[in-house]
Protein backbone atom coordinates (compact mmCIF):
# COMPACT_ATOMS: atom_id res chain seq x y z
CA UNK A 1 0.00 0.00 0.00
CA UNK A 2 1.40 3.61 -0.89
CA UNK A 3 0.16 6.71 1.04
CA UNK A 4 0.52 9.66 -0.63
CA UNK A 5 0.27 12.60 1.69
CA UNK A 6 -1.62 16.43 0.71
CA UNK A 7 -1.55 19.30 2.45
CA UNK A 8 -5.09 20.11 2.42
CA UNK A 9 -8.31 18.86 -0.24
CA UNK A 10 -7.72 20.94 -3.41
CA UNK A 11 -3.95 19.33 -3.25
CA UNK A 12 -5.80 15.87 -2.54
CA UNK A 13 -7.54 16.13 -5.41
CA UNK A 14 -5.11 16.84 -7.48
CA UNK A 15 -2.85 14.72 -7.28
CA UNK A 16 -5.84 12.34 -7.18
CA UNK A 17 -7.02 13.10 -10.43
CA UNK A 18 -3.59 13.47 -11.85
CA UNK A 19 -3.29 9.18 -11.18
CA UNK A 20 -6.76 8.91 -12.56
CA UNK A 21 -5.90 11.18 -15.84
CA UNK A 22 -3.14 9.37 -16.19
CA UNK A 23 -4.83 6.08 -16.35
CA UNK A 24 -7.26 7.52 -19.28
CA UNK A 25 -4.30 8.57 -21.20
CA UNK A 26 -2.34 4.82 -20.77
CA UNK A 27 -5.51 3.46 -21.94
CA UNK A 28 -8.50 5.89 -23.14
CA UNK A 29 -10.40 3.10 -23.63
CA UNK A 30 -10.03 2.05 -19.59
CA UNK A 31 -12.45 1.18 -17.37
CA UNK A 32 -12.69 3.45 -14.62
CA UNK A 33 -14.44 2.30 -11.07
CA UNK A 34 -16.04 5.08 -9.97
CA UNK A 35 -17.42 6.24 -6.26
CA UNK A 36 -19.21 8.96 -4.76
CA UNK A 37 -19.93 10.93 -1.57
CA UNK A 38 -18.28 14.31 -0.86
CA UNK A 39 -14.75 12.85 -0.62
CA UNK A 40 -14.04 12.69 -4.53
CA UNK A 41 -16.40 15.69 -5.16
CA UNK A 42 -12.62 17.51 -5.89
CA UNK A 43 -11.12 15.25 -8.09
CA UNK A 44 -14.17 14.88 -10.47
CA UNK A 45 -14.05 18.90 -10.70
CA UNK A 46 -9.83 18.70 -11.16
CA UNK A 47 -10.75 15.70 -14.07
CA UNK A 48 -13.31 18.29 -15.55
CA UNK A 49 -10.45 20.84 -16.20
CA UNK A 50 -8.39 18.34 -17.70
CA UNK A 51 -10.88 16.90 -19.84
CA UNK A 52 -12.13 21.20 -21.09
CA UNK A 53 -8.46 21.74 -21.50
CA UNK A 54 -7.98 19.24 -23.66
CA UNK A 55 -5.86 17.29 -21.87
CA UNK A 56 -8.13 14.00 -21.55
CA UNK A 57 -11.08 12.38 -23.10
CA UNK A 58 -13.57 10.08 -21.74
CA UNK A 59 -14.97 9.39 -25.23
CA UNK A 60 -13.70 5.68 -25.13
CA UNK A 61 -13.82 5.17 -21.03
CA UNK A 62 -16.57 2.67 -19.36
CA UNK A 63 -16.81 3.34 -16.30
CA UNK A 64 -18.56 1.08 -13.07
CA UNK A 65 -19.86 2.64 -9.97
CA UNK A 66 -19.50 1.26 -6.78
CA UNK A 67 -22.87 1.09 -5.41
CA UNK A 68 -26.36 2.86 -5.34
CA UNK A 69 -28.99 3.14 -2.48
CA UNK A 70 -31.61 0.80 -2.95
CA UNK A 71 -35.69 2.06 -3.51
CA UNK A 72 -34.29 5.57 -5.30
CA UNK A 73 -35.24 6.87 -8.34
CA UNK A 74 -32.88 8.15 -10.79
CA UNK A 75 -34.20 11.38 -10.59
CA UNK A 76 -33.95 11.71 -6.86
CA UNK A 77 -30.93 14.34 -6.33
CA UNK A 78 -29.58 11.84 -3.48
CA UNK A 79 -29.19 8.90 -6.16
CA UNK A 80 -25.76 8.28 -6.85
CA UNK A 81 -26.96 8.35 -10.35
CA UNK A 82 -27.98 11.85 -10.42
CA UNK A 83 -24.76 12.79 -8.63
CA UNK A 84 -22.66 10.93 -11.31
CA UNK A 85 -24.05 13.09 -13.90
CA UNK A 86 -24.28 16.41 -11.48
CA UNK A 87 -20.35 15.78 -10.80
CA UNK A 88 -19.02 14.33 -14.02
CA UNK A 89 -20.78 12.49 -16.87
CA UNK A 90 -23.00 15.69 -18.25
CA UNK A 91 -19.63 17.72 -18.22
CA UNK A 92 -17.32 15.10 -19.98
CA UNK A 93 -18.24 13.61 -23.34
CA UNK A 94 -18.65 9.97 -22.21
CA UNK A 95 -21.45 7.82 -23.94
CA UNK A 96 -24.00 7.37 -21.65
CA UNK A 97 -24.34 3.89 -22.89
CA UNK A 98 -20.43 3.63 -21.41
CA UNK A 99 -21.67 4.49 -18.05
CA UNK A 100 -22.77 1.60 -15.11
CA UNK A 101 -24.09 2.22 -11.66
CA UNK A 102 -26.74 -0.24 -9.76
CA UNK A 103 -29.88 0.10 -10.46
CA UNK A 104 -32.02 1.17 -7.43
CA UNK A 105 -35.15 1.06 -8.93
CA UNK A 106 -35.30 -2.97 -9.40
CA UNK A 107 -36.61 -4.13 -6.65
CA UNK A 108 -35.76 -7.93 -7.18
CA UNK A 109 -31.71 -7.81 -5.55
CA UNK A 110 -30.89 -11.18 -6.05
CA UNK A 111 -31.66 -9.79 -10.50
CA UNK A 112 -29.95 -6.83 -9.74
CA UNK A 113 -26.78 -8.23 -8.21
CA UNK A 114 -26.39 -10.73 -10.87
CA UNK A 115 -27.25 -8.18 -13.61
CA UNK A 116 -24.29 -5.89 -12.09
CA UNK A 117 -21.60 -8.99 -11.74
CA UNK A 118 -22.05 -9.63 -14.91
CA UNK A 119 -21.26 -6.03 -16.26
CA UNK A 120 -18.51 -5.75 -14.25
CA UNK A 121 -17.38 -9.50 -15.34
CA UNK A 122 -17.99 -8.54 -18.91
CA UNK A 123 -15.56 -5.29 -18.74
CA UNK A 124 -12.80 -8.05 -16.56
CA UNK A 125 -12.79 -5.64 -13.55
CA UNK A 126 -11.80 -1.79 -13.34
CA UNK A 127 -8.04 -0.79 -14.32
CA UNK A 128 -8.37 1.78 -11.59
CA UNK A 129 -11.17 1.99 -9.09
CA UNK A 130 -12.02 5.30 -7.00
CA UNK A 131 -12.69 4.69 -3.44
CA UNK A 132 -14.20 7.17 -0.58
CA UNK A 133 -14.29 5.55 3.03
CA UNK A 134 -17.08 5.68 5.41
CA UNK A 135 -16.46 6.37 9.05
CA UNK A 136 -16.54 3.31 10.00
CA UNK A 137 -14.45 1.71 7.48
CA UNK A 138 -17.04 0.78 5.01
CA UNK A 139 -15.62 0.80 0.84
CA UNK A 140 -18.64 1.02 -1.95
CA UNK A 141 -21.58 0.28 0.92
CA UNK A 142 -19.67 -2.65 2.44
CA UNK A 143 -20.45 -2.37 6.05
CA UNK A 144 -18.55 -4.23 8.93
CA UNK A 145 -19.26 -7.52 8.70
CA UNK A 146 -18.14 -11.08 9.79
CA UNK A 147 -17.16 -11.98 6.21
CA UNK A 148 -15.53 -9.75 2.84
CA UNK A 149 -18.52 -9.71 0.67
CA UNK A 150 -17.27 -11.23 -3.37
CA UNK A 151 -19.64 -9.56 -5.59
CA UNK A 152 -22.71 -7.61 -5.71
CA UNK A 153 -25.22 -7.59 -2.76
CA UNK A 154 -27.68 -5.80 -1.20
CA UNK A 155 -27.12 -4.41 2.11
CA UNK A 156 -28.66 -3.24 4.99
CA UNK A 157 -27.14 0.46 6.15
CA UNK A 158 -25.84 0.47 9.54
CA UNK A 159 -27.25 3.18 11.84
CA UNK A 160 -23.84 5.44 11.44
CA UNK A 161 -24.18 5.39 7.60
CA UNK A 162 -27.67 6.46 8.32
CA UNK A 163 -26.55 9.04 10.37
CA UNK A 164 -23.81 10.09 8.44
CA UNK A 165 -25.49 10.30 5.19
CA UNK A 166 -28.65 12.15 6.74
CA UNK A 167 -26.52 15.49 6.13
CA UNK A 168 -27.78 15.36 2.33
CA UNK A 169 -31.66 14.33 3.01
CA UNK A 170 -34.05 16.80 3.60
CA UNK A 171 -34.75 14.16 7.34
CA UNK A 172 -32.93 11.02 8.69
CA UNK A 173 -36.47 9.30 7.30
CA UNK A 174 -35.74 10.18 4.18
CA UNK A 175 -32.43 8.39 4.03
CA UNK A 176 -32.57 5.16 2.05
CA UNK A 177 -32.01 1.54 4.56
CA UNK A 178 -30.67 -0.44 2.23
CA UNK A 179 -28.28 0.14 -0.51
CA UNK A 180 -26.64 -2.73 -3.50
CA UNK A 181 -23.09 -2.12 -3.53
CA UNK A 182 -19.91 -3.74 -5.30
CA UNK A 183 -18.61 -6.40 -3.27
CA UNK A 184 -14.88 -6.12 -1.66
CA UNK A 185 -14.08 -9.12 -4.23
CA UNK A 186 -14.50 -7.17 -7.13
CA UNK A 187 -12.89 -3.87 -5.58
CA UNK A 188 -9.64 -6.59 -5.33
CA UNK A 189 -10.05 -7.65 -8.58
CA UNK A 190 -9.32 -3.86 -9.67
CA UNK A 191 -5.79 -3.09 -11.00
CA UNK A 192 -4.86 -0.22 -9.16
CA UNK A 193 -7.44 1.17 -5.66
CA UNK A 194 -7.17 5.07 -5.43
CA UNK A 195 -8.84 5.68 -1.97
CA UNK A 196 -9.34 9.38 -1.42
CA UNK A 197 -10.14 10.69 2.50
CA UNK A 198 -10.37 14.25 3.86
CA UNK A 199 -10.62 15.73 7.32
CA UNK A 200 -9.91 15.18 10.89
CA UNK A 201 -12.94 12.59 11.54
CA UNK A 202 -11.25 10.06 8.69
CA UNK A 203 -7.83 9.91 10.69
CA UNK A 204 -8.62 7.21 12.86
CA UNK A 205 -10.66 5.15 10.14
CA UNK A 206 -7.56 5.54 7.78
CA UNK A 207 -4.81 4.39 10.70
CA UNK A 208 -6.92 1.26 11.44
CA UNK A 209 -7.70 0.40 7.17
CA UNK A 210 -4.06 1.26 6.48
CA UNK A 211 -2.16 -0.02 9.78
CA UNK A 212 -4.37 -2.02 11.80
CA UNK A 213 -5.66 -5.77 11.82
CA UNK A 214 -7.37 -6.91 8.38
CA UNK A 215 -10.60 -7.80 9.38
CA UNK A 216 -13.90 -7.72 7.53
CA UNK A 217 -15.16 -5.64 10.58
CA UNK A 218 -12.97 -2.84 8.66
CA UNK A 219 -13.84 -3.14 5.38
CA UNK A 220 -11.33 -1.22 3.94
CA UNK A 221 -8.54 -3.25 5.82
CA UNK A 222 -8.71 -5.68 3.22
CA UNK A 223 -7.02 -2.64 0.91
CA UNK A 224 -3.61 -3.69 2.76
CA UNK A 225 -3.47 -7.42 0.73
CA UNK A 226 -3.98 -5.87 -2.95
CA UNK A 227 -0.35 -5.51 -4.55
CA UNK A 228 -1.28 -1.54 -5.91
CA UNK A 229 -3.47 0.43 -3.38
CA UNK A 230 -2.68 3.98 -2.95
CA UNK A 231 -4.26 5.88 -0.36
CA UNK A 232 -4.24 9.90 -0.99
CA UNK A 233 -4.58 11.44 2.01
CA UNK A 234 -4.97 15.17 3.01
CA UNK A 235 -2.71 15.76 6.64
CA UNK A 236 -5.99 15.85 8.98
CA UNK A 237 -6.84 12.53 7.82
CA UNK A 238 -3.28 11.09 7.80
CA UNK A 239 -2.93 12.39 11.91
CA UNK A 240 -3.31 9.53 13.42
CA UNK A 241 -1.08 7.67 10.88
CA UNK A 242 1.67 10.34 10.89
CA UNK A 243 1.31 9.76 14.63
CA UNK A 244 1.75 6.28 14.87
CA UNK A 245 2.67 4.64 12.17
CA UNK A 246 5.18 7.42 9.98
CA UNK A 247 7.07 5.22 7.88
CA UNK A 248 3.77 4.41 5.82
CA UNK A 249 3.29 7.85 4.21
CA UNK A 250 5.45 8.35 1.19
CA UNK A 251 5.84 11.70 0.10
CA UNK A 252 5.40 12.79 -3.66
C1 LIG B 1 -21.19 6.76 1.22
C2 LIG B 1 -20.72 6.04 -0.03
C3 LIG B 1 -19.27 5.63 0.06
C4 LIG B 1 -18.45 6.81 0.53
C5 LIG B 1 -18.90 7.23 1.90
C6 LIG B 1 -18.08 8.36 2.49
O1 LIG B 1 -21.60 5.91 2.23
N1 LIG B 1 -21.48 4.89 -0.33
O2 LIG B 1 -18.84 5.16 -1.19
O3 LIG B 1 -17.09 6.48 0.53
O4 LIG B 1 -20.24 7.65 1.79
O5 LIG B 1 -18.59 9.57 2.08
P1 LIG B 1 -17.86 10.95 2.22
O6 LIG B 1 -16.80 10.95 1.18
O7 LIG B 1 -18.92 11.96 1.97
O8 LIG B 1 -17.30 11.01 3.61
Amino acid sequence: MKIIRAKDYAELSKKAANIMAAQIINKPDCVLGLATGSSPIGLYKELIKKYENGDISFSKVRTINLDEYRGITKDNDQSYYYFMNDNLFSHVDIKAENTNIPNGENPDAEAECARYDAVIESFGGADIQLLGIGHDGHIGFNEPSDHFEKGTNCIDLTQMTIEANARFFASIDDVPKQAYTMGCGSIMKAKTVLLVANGKAKADIIYKAACGEVTPQIPASILQMHPNAIFVCDDEALSVVAEKCPEMISEF
